[in-house]
């Protein structure tokens, strides 16, 4: 549950380009801001795992299940970013880890775009 004091925070233009970026709040904070044409998705930078910058990892698209044997493919409908440390992997939406998901995750933020420039609920 997302708390309803937060506020909502100007954090970047719209130009910035396609990718994982680092933003830092006033209070110190850091947010790994994330683009991919005209969607956004914004989570806490720090790695549940052991404290690694998540703005320095990639995003990709999820494995899509498969049988042994067959191509793995990417299903770019659905994001994750993987930790550049480590590889673990998080849903840019809800920020739960992939392969552990119940009790691993990093908090993820709302976001939203205004007068060209992106705002973050933080
Ligand atoms: S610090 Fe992120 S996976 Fe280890």
């Amino acid at each position: 549950m997302r708390r309803s004091s937060m506020a909502w925070v100007d954090v970047a233009a719209t130009s910035l380009a396609d990718g994982v970026h680092h933003v830092e709040l006033d209070d110190g904070r850091g947010i790994a801001l994330l683009r991919r044409g005209g969607q956004w998705w914004a989570l806490r930078d720090v790695c549940p795992h052991q404290g690694a910058r998540l703005s320095g990892g990639t995003m990709r698209g999820r494995v899509a299940p498969c049988l042994p044997g067959e191509e793995i493919s990417l299903n770019d409908e659905e994001p994750v970013l993987v930790c550049p440390w480590h590889g673990w992997e998080f849903d840019v939406v809800t920020g739960r880890s992939l392969a552990d998901p119940c009790r691993q995750r990093v908090r993820s933020y709302d976001v939203k775009v205004e007068a060209g420039r992106v705002w973050v609920q933080a």
